[in-house]
């Protein structure tokens, strides 16, 4: 079956049809992917609901090297309920129990309801990530996604050439303090230590600029830190307009795929009480987009 893909965001993200991710991907179909996720950024499969972990990692794995989820969370590896494979998405303990509502793991977690760019805390950031739904909530539980080459596009030429060379700071420390959790031990405050990534990226094979922004960003090189934090938010503000989003409403079955160098996304809230098991892979990106400082 030919692979067919019809646009559903307002300027960016497709829907794709004739993939069934039980079966090994031909080479055809892995081209028509990238080429698709060159395109849309964002791209929706529906009806996946019986493939196993295992074939989620093999369809990742047809499109390139893996990212592996290690030190990311603040779930022990003894507490894991996923290889490091995958990123446990879900809001469930070891058990497929929620965590209670005030348990650090899942405090933690609700970070990924601000605007972001997976892995920009680390120093090679990630290329795409495919979030898979096993399990969706009663209500809520969206995810959004929204357009960085559209924001890029819509600066004034003034702002593209202040955000041309600038270079900033990266932790989930960052992105954790803006929702009021800062309580971290040493090990953790060692392990979230800052990266640089650049604010301006050109797509390898489009040659279109985008915006890396990401609520993990909580520095600019060079720039006191209250008016880089003030810049950042207006920045992720205009960027994040209703016409450079897209909403994805889950099915169970549905996998996401986003290219986090393109893209930002966050979840909107759900009941705490209720099972959202997500599994997420990643692919690994190319390079750092900034060159690092020793510590
Ligand atoms: C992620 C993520 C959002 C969600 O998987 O990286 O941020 O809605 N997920 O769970
Ligand atoms: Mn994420």
């Amino acid at each position: 079956m030919a692979v067919t893909i019809k646009q559903v965001g307002p300027c960016f993200a497709g829907e794709v049809d004739g993939i069934d991710m039980a079966k090994p991907m031909t080479a055809g179909e892995v081209a028509a992917i990238h080429a698709g996720m060159d395109k849309y950024a964002v791209l929706v499969f529906r009806n996946q609901q019986h493939i196993t972990d295992e074939q989620q990692l093999a369809f990742t794995q047809s499109l390139g090297d893996i990212e592996h989820a290690i030190g990311t969370s603040l779930r022990a590896a003894n507490e894991a309920r996923l290889p490091t494979t995958f990123a446990d998405v879900s809001n469930l303990d070891k058990n497929d129990k929620p965590y209670a509502r005030d348990d650090r793991r899942r405090l933690f977690a609700i970070g990924n309801r601000l605007w972001h760019s997976d892995s920009s805390f680390k120093a090679i950031p990630a290329k795409y990530s495919l979030l898979r739904a096993v399990s969706i909530p009663s209500k809520g539980g969206n995810t959004q996604f929204a357009d960085m080459r559209a924001a890029y596009d819509a600066l004034d030429e003034e702002t593209k050439e202040e955000v041309q060379d600038m270079v900033c700071e990266h932790s989930q420390m960052f992105s954790r303090q803006i929702i009021g959790f800062y309580d971290f031990t040493d090990e953790e405050r060692e392990r979230f230590r800052p990266v640089r990534q650049c604010m301006v990226r050109t797509h390898p094979v489009t040659g279109r600029k985008s915006l890396y922004l990401s609520s993990h960003a909580g520095g600019i090189v060079g720039w006191p830190m209250p008016e880089a934090r003030g810049y950042l938010r207006d920045l992720i503000e205009h960027a994040t307009q209703r016409e450079f989003v897209y909403t994805h409403k889950w099915r169970i079955g549905d996998l996401v795929m986003w290219d986090n160098r393109q893209t930002m996304h966050r979840a909107r809230p759900f009941p705490a009480d209720e099972p959202r098991d997500m599994r997420r892979t990643t692919l690994a990106g190319d390079g750092p987009t900034a060159m690092q400082i020793a510590a």
